[in-house]
């Protein structure tokens, strides 16, 4: 019990002291929803998930900076904000994913979660190695916007899987596809 309110003493400290000195604190609050992305930002590739129940389309979007200043086989530059946008399939009467013509499933407008992934200078910094995704932030947040307040943790780990392709699995391999290797 003492111990946790050290803790929690400890961690105030810490926090006071870092927004007096204007450093920003690593969290998933440095990510702003980010309003009007499926109108300003780039819809840059969609992927079906059969596993999920039920079955979800994802968009994928990056801000239009990132994908002017990306270079193949570089990282992604600083500021660049990811949006992972998941839909609901369309389902046939019997719950099965329908699918078009070329065996894709269909979206509906059914929004069921917006995932976030931000990359901005020195916010990688308070995060130990072990967990630290280069300057990176996760957060994750409900259609309208409101924040999921939930721990990230996971987000971190399973993203390490693609460390060598600046953490993420489709941002990197699409700009190296259009921009050449
Ligand atoms: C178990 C592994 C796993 C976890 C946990 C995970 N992701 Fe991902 N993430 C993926 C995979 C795989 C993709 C590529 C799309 C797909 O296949 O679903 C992806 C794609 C993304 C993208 C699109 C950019 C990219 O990297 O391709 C964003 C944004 C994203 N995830 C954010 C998050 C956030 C935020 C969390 C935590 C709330 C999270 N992810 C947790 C595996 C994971």
């Amino acid at each position: 019990m003492l111990r946790q309110k050290n803790r929690w003493r400890l961690s105030l400290a810490t926090t006071v002291t870092a927004l007096m000195a204007g450093i920003a604190i690593a969290g998933p609050e440095n990510v702003e929803f980010p309003e009007n992305y499926a109108s300003t930002f780039v819809r840059y590739t969609t992927v079906d998930k059969p596993d999920r129940d039920p079955p979800i389309v994802r968009f994928m979007y990056i801000n239009a900076d990132a994908l002017a200043t990306a270079q193949p086989n570089e990282p992604l530059p600083q500021g660049t904000i990811v949006v992972m946008e998941d839909h609901e399939a369309e389902l046939t009467d019997n719950g099965e994913p329908l699918r078009d013509a070329n065996g894709r499933f269909i979206p509906t407008d059914e929004i069921t979660n917006v995932f976030v992934q931000q990359k901005e200078q020195g916010w990688g910094e308070e995060y130990s190695e072990e967990k630290r995704n280069g300057e990176w932030e996760y957060a994750w947040f409900q259609p309208d916007g409101t924040r999921q307040d939930r721990s990230m943790d996971s987000c971190f780990e399973c993203h390490q899987q693609v460390a060598d392709q600046d953490f993420t699995f489709t941002a990197w391999p699409f700009i190296t596809r259009i921009k050449g290797e």
